[in-house]
């Protein structure tokens, strides 16, 4: 069984569904043994202590520089013994420490099929303004691997969602969030965890 820790930044919807497959048995090669955040007010750090989780706070204030900020998230996810780390909805950038003691060990997702509307300054609802925008009939999320270039490491899973003329920013992120994310993060958590994620190339399979 795999030691599952998560990063956080805002509401935890990701998280909670993570929480939920963990509990129906879908998530079960791995258990969500830590939810660290970089914002002490994340309304995911209720959903993670209801359920029973253990929680931290981590903030780039309190640590003084980035330096610090990836130095601590680093050790305390060592210090617990993780062996997957999800950032589901952490909108801070992951530093050199993280990126190296748990390389191929740091899991994304990220709310368009990438690489369209990812990199820098792509995030959150920015993402859904960007695609609609754009004029893209179908978007949707993707899960990654996690290297030092901003949603740039191997794609795990993707999961397309169309765009309907009355969309706005907000309820495309709704429908991206509830027909893809929600599935397909913790569909590659337990694919992960399971042994089953082979890299092929540049291909992960
Ligand atoms: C999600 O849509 C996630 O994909 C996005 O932030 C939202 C967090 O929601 N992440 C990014 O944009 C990262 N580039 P949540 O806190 O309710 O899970």
């Amino acid at each position: 069984m795999m030691n599952i820790g998560v990063l956080i930044s805002g509401g935890g919807t990701n998280l909670q569904a993570l929480i939920d497959a963990q509990k129906s048995g879908m998530l079960k090669s791995g258990k969500i043994t830590d939810v660290v955040s970089n914002r002490s007010g994340a309304y995911g750090l209720v959903r993670a202590r209801t359920a029973g989780i253990r929680t931290a706070v981590i903030t780039k204030k309190e640590c003084g520089s980035s330096e610090e900020f990836d130095k601590r998230i680093c050790e305390y996810m060592k210090e617990h013994k993780i062996d997957l780390i999800i950032m589901a909805g952490f909108l801070a950038i992951v530093g050199k420490n993280l990126l190296s003691e748990f390389k191929d060990k740091i899991i994304n997702v990220h709310p368009s099929l990438i690489p369209s509307f990812c990199g820098d300054g792509f995030y959150g609802l920015k993402v859904h303004e960007a695609a609609l925008e754009y004029g893209v009939k179908v978007t949707g999320a993707t899960v990654h691997f996690v290297n030092e270039v901003t949603d740039g490491g191997k794609i795990i899973l993707q999961k397309a969602v169309y765009i309907q003329e009355n969309d706005t920013p907000e309820t495309l992120q709704k429908r991206v969030m509830q027909e893809a994310e929600w599935v397909i993060l913790p569909q590659a958590a337990e694919l992960f965890c399971s042994g089953k994620l082979s890299r092929k190339g540049e291909r992960t399979t």
